[in-house]
């Protein structure tokens, strides 16, 4: 790259706040993680032609959506011409349920996942031998880039079994050289008496979690910073960098954000670099990554906030083609890697709530309630309908079992002004004691919709 290269000048700038420390040395990378903007572009391109065939050759449903939009692989050419493929959404693969999507036959389908969805049926995933390879191997690049190293030892908290989490995690730790404590969900005191026996510098859980277990080693008398992590690995669910900087004040670690999801292979898809922690690098080789407008359906440009939309490229036994995750984010530039980032997970559509015409995302509210010290990071946001209006209640915790009851209200009346003022909606806060508000031990529920229930 030359001096005048925007991107490399890009890569200058944000190098100034790198933490060079915690960089790994350039012999412990894939070389694919620092070669050039143009020599991924070329495996991209040659892996993407490999893909939209496989899915057209093996995949009825995607024969059939291409040809109705008259589209066909050879009409594939460069990446631009992604966006004359027909998108895939969670809907193809309930259509299709259980094994429709898969393109090899079932004798070389070595692994299945599945994710619960709250409505319906499961969403189904498979994998070949090859493809459990490939996760491992991008599983094994995100612990690293995390600063995880082999020998360490990584306690996962994830849950085990149909969610990719645990799964994923185990088999990535382990391909990097760890020692792999596969603790799954669940248990919460055991969990702390295991990270205090065991000594693990690394947890993988879900940062909603890993609150509850700050808690219990509080209650069971360990100070959370005095435990021997170093570094968490948090992702399945959108948070804050508030929230970061409680978690790692709290414990005394690097957070680090993952992401990924079941459809396009499980966690891993993502990561933040410690080094930099400013959005979360995508393993572009594998997961090509775009971002739509989510009305409209087309393609908006790098920077621009939308849809995210993910092609696997070397995924043998479920290729996804063009998959709508509904997460919202925006594609930026590459700094600590070749590949480029997303910026931390606002939400997803399905969780943005129009409360009286003004969209709200649970983060938001997360943003405002941890700039309050007085107040807890627990909260679930409760909509209903009030006659022919939607109303918003927050339930928050304090912080402290023994705050005074003038104090809390004092808080509440606060947040709900903050709320007012900063996102626009009214909401009638609720500061309800300590642990009143169900403790997740994976990926929290925020969301308490009573008008779909009603
Ligand atoms: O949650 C995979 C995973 C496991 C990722 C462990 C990270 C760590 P699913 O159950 O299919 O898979 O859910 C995927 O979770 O579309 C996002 O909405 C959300 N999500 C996952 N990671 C993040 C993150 C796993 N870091 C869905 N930030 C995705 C925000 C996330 N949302």
């Amino acid at each position: 790259m030359t001096e005048g290269n925007p991107s490399m000048n890009m890569l200058k700038t944000s190098m100034a706040k790198m933490d060079l420390t915690k960089r790994p040395a350039e012999h412990e990378l894939d070389p694919i993680e620092i070669c050039s903007r143009d020599e991924l572009t070329a495996i991209q391109t040659r892996r993407m032609k490999w893909s939209v065939r496989h899915a057209y050759e093996n995949v009825e449903h995607y024969r059939k959506k291409c040809d109705d939009k008259g589209i066909h692989p050879r009409d594939f050419k460069e990446l631009a011409d992604l966006r004359h493929f027909p998108t895939t959404s969670k809907a193809d693969l309930r259509d299709t349920y259980p094994y429709g999507m898969f393109a090899v036959p079932m004798d070389e389908v070595v692994r299945i996942h599945a994710s619960s969805g709250t409505t319906g049926k499961p969403t189904v995933v498979g994998y070949t031998a090859s493809d459990i390879q490939m996760w491992s191997r991008v599983m094994a690049r995100s612990i690293r880039a995390a600063g995880g190293r082999r020998n360490m030892k990584v306690h996962i908290s994830y849950g085990y079994g149909l969610f990719t989490g645990g799964l994923g995690a185990h088999y990535g730790a382990e391909a990097l050289g760890c020692t792999v404590i596969p603790m799954s969900g669940g248990q919460t005191e055991k969990q702390v008496a295991l990270i205090r026996d065991f000594q693990p510098e690394i947890i993988m859980v879900t940062p909603s979690y890993m609150l509850v277990m700050a808690d219990e080693m509080e209650r069971q008398g360990m100070n959370p910073r005095d435990c021997s992590l170093k570094i968490g690995i948090f992702g399945a669910e959108p948070w804050t960098n508030d929230m970061r900087l409680e978690i790692e004040e709290r414990l005394g670690i690097d957070a680090i954000d993952i992401y990924g999801l079941s459809e396009v292979i499980g966690p891993g898809v993502g990561i933040e670099c410690i080094e930099s922690k400013d959005g979360l690098t995508i393993w572009e080789d594998h997961f090509y990554p775009e971002i739509i407008n989510p009305e409209t359906g087309e393609p908006v440009p790098d920077g621009e906030i939308g849809e995210l939309v993910f092609t696997s490229l070397t995924k043998e036994a479920m290729p996804v083609i063009r998959y709508r995750t509904r997460d919202l984010t925006r594609l930026l530039p590459g700094t600590a890697r070749t590949m480029r980032r997303i910026e931390k997970i606002t939400g997803r559509s399905d969780d943005m709530l129009i409360i009286r015409g003004v969209n709200v995302f649970p983060t938001q509210i997360e943003e405002l309630i941890l700039k309050d010290s007085r107040l807890a990071p627990h909260y679930q946001l409760v909509v209903s309908r009030q006659g022919h209006l939607d109303a918003l209640k927050v339930r928050v915790e304090m912080r402290t079992p023994d705050m005074p009851r003038a104090a809390c209200e004092a808080a509440g009346k606060e947040l709900a002004h903050h709320i007012k003022s900063f996102i626009g909606v009214s909401a009638v806060v609720d500061v309800e004691p300590h642990g009143a508000i169900e403790r997740s031990q994976g990926k929290a529920k925020r969301i308490i919709d009573l008008r779909k229930e009603a």
